[in-house]
């Protein structure tokens, strides 16, 4: 199977730099791009067997380096063109394409970046450690491809790190922390006590497409959208930076100040239980600050690598005073913590995350993040991006997009539907509705006053589709 199935599904690719390719095929050119297509599969396309032995090569020798990753996926559209319509993935929401199944996401499709207002068929990921390893990579596919398909976005990202490695999005928060985990090593790797498990099975990742003789291959349904984030007024309005202003200056703070357990003023708590953590990645359900010194050891948090062994099951109540039902982190993830829905059921609407952020600001030296620096990033470089043309390329894979993104984004971070729909209010960080209901406490864990929350719209879709990303084997069969 692993020999067949594409890279970046089972584990993130893990490399510093990607372009993304997405590209509309050329009428009456379907021969030449399955010519090419087969080839590009047999000699270039990375399959999981390779992406695994080499990570555990890296593992024995740090300096080793896997070269590219590359990866393929179709649109709907594109298995049409490929003259693959009996063999297209069956799901209903994947044929109808992400932008008529926009009155469940809210989504504006004719607001969205003009690149990805029409038809998408194909997208390939170019990735390496190395940015001009991409880009030449990158450059010679768009070449190569240009007689059968229409380039319509080359859409470069790169990984953002903090000086202890953890990996975070362009608002500062410790991001791709929690995943859903296929393969022995991770799973056996986790934290005890564990009290929350990621093990998870295949069947919630991977599709079946054929067997023959006593080969199985499989794919997975990718979902792709590139979503805009405003980080400076995402920051005023979190008002982590009241202790800097000026007295001249007003608070454009939105969030009301929350206190910590001690009845401190903490201004990094607020921005933590709309998130879930705080920047640094500590689960806020756990604790009210971010410093971790005076915890018990079976606590086992580690600032290099943010703890995933948490769940809500002391924080359920009319209102969760410690990690609200409406955090991101919380919605898109109940685990046990919703007192009305059963957890196994929850489960089942798992995705594997894969996104990257991304900075378009390649022609404004004084606002984007040198190259030199996504590994060693501080808040300062964040704010000074003001959040022009930055954000996240979010991608996510699953065996059901209807039953998985679908539900976590059109249902439980936007919609009125559970978990726990009298309970939770919508989602802050991506919900694309508005809602006054909100609330925080006045202090952490402690019943008591509680204050409004308005508090969204600082995240916008630029565009978007849904892929399937096909075995090796399927692709040279073209
Ligand atoms: C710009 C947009 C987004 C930002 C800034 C963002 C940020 C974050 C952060 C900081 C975390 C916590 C760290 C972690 O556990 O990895 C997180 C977790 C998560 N996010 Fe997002 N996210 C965004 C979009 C989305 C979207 C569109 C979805 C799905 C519809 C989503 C689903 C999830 C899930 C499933 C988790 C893991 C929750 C858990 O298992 O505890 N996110 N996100």
């Amino acid at each position: 199977m692993l020999t067949s199935l594409q890279a970046n599904i089972l584990k993130f690719h893990g490399r510093n730099f990607a372009h993304h390719l997405f590209f509309r095929f050329i009428d009456g050119q379907s021969e030449p791009a399955a010519t090419w297509i087969k080839e590009f599969a047999s000699t270039r396309l990375t399959t999981a067997l390779k992406q695994l032995e080499d990570s555990k090569l890296r593992r024995s020798d740090q300096n080793f380096d896997g070269g590219p990753i590359f990866t393929l996926s179709l649109a709907a559209t594109g298995y049409d063109f490929l003259n693959k319509n009996d063999q297209k993935p069956d799901s209903i929401t994947f044929q109808n394409r992400m932008r008529n199944n926009s009155d469940l996401l809210l989504d504006s499709p004719d607001d969205w970046d003009k690149e990805f207002t029409g038809q998408i068929d194909l997208l390939i990921i170019v990735a390496d450690d190395n940015n001009a390893t991409a880009s030449d990579e990158a450059s010679q596919i768009i070449s190569q491809t240009a007689p059968f398909a229409v380039l319509l976005k080359n859409q470069r990202g790169n990984v953002l790190k903090t000086e202890v490695g953890v990996g975070i999005e362009h608002f500062g928060y410790a991001d791709g922390v929690s995943q859903p985990m296929y393969l022995a090593d991770e799973i056996n790797d986790q934290e005890q006590p564990r009290i929350w498990d990621d093990k998870t099975n295949l069947d919630r990742l991977l599709v079946k497409e054929d067997k023959i003789d006593t080969n199985e291959f499989y794919g997975s349904y990718l979902v792709f959208r590139k979503l805009n984030q405003n980080v400076l007024a995402f920051k005023d309005a979190e008002g982590d930076n009241r202790e800097a202003l000026p007295s001249t200056k007003p608070d454009t703070a939105l969030l009301p100040r929350v206190k910590d357990s001690s009845g401190n003023d903490n201004i990094e708590l607020p921005g933590a239980m709309i998130v879930g953590r705080f920047e640094n990645g500590t689960p806020v359900t756990m604790r009210s600050n971010e410093f971790q010194n005076d915890l018990p050891p079976t606590a086992n948090l580690n600032p290099h690598r943010p703890t995933n062994d948490f769940d809500y099951s002391d924080d359920i109540g009319e209102l969760a005073l410690k990690c609200p039902y409406h955090a991101h982190i919380r919605l898109m993830n109940p685990r046990n913590g919703d007192p009305k829905a059963d957890p196994s059921d929850l489960r089942t609407h798992r995705i594997t995350r894969r996104g990257m952020p991304y900075d378009d600001n390649f022609d404004n030296e004084n606002v984007r993040i040198p190259d030199e620096h996504i590994l060693s990033i501080t808040d300062d470089m964040l704010k000074k991006q003001k959040g022009i043309n930055v954000g996240l390329l979010f991608m996510c894979y699953q065996n059901d997009i209807a039953n998985a993104f679908e539900i976590l984004q059109g249902f439980w971070a936007q919609g009125d539907i559970a978990p726990n729909a009298d309970l939770k209010g919508i989602d802050s960080i991506i919900s694309q509705a508005s809602q006054d209901s909100r609330v925080l406490p006045e202090q952490w864990g402690v019943q008591g006053k509680v204050n409004p929350v308005k508090f969204d719209h600082f995240v916008t879709m630029k565009g978007g589709e849904y892929f399937f990303t096909p075995s090796k084997n399927f692709l040279m069969n073209l």
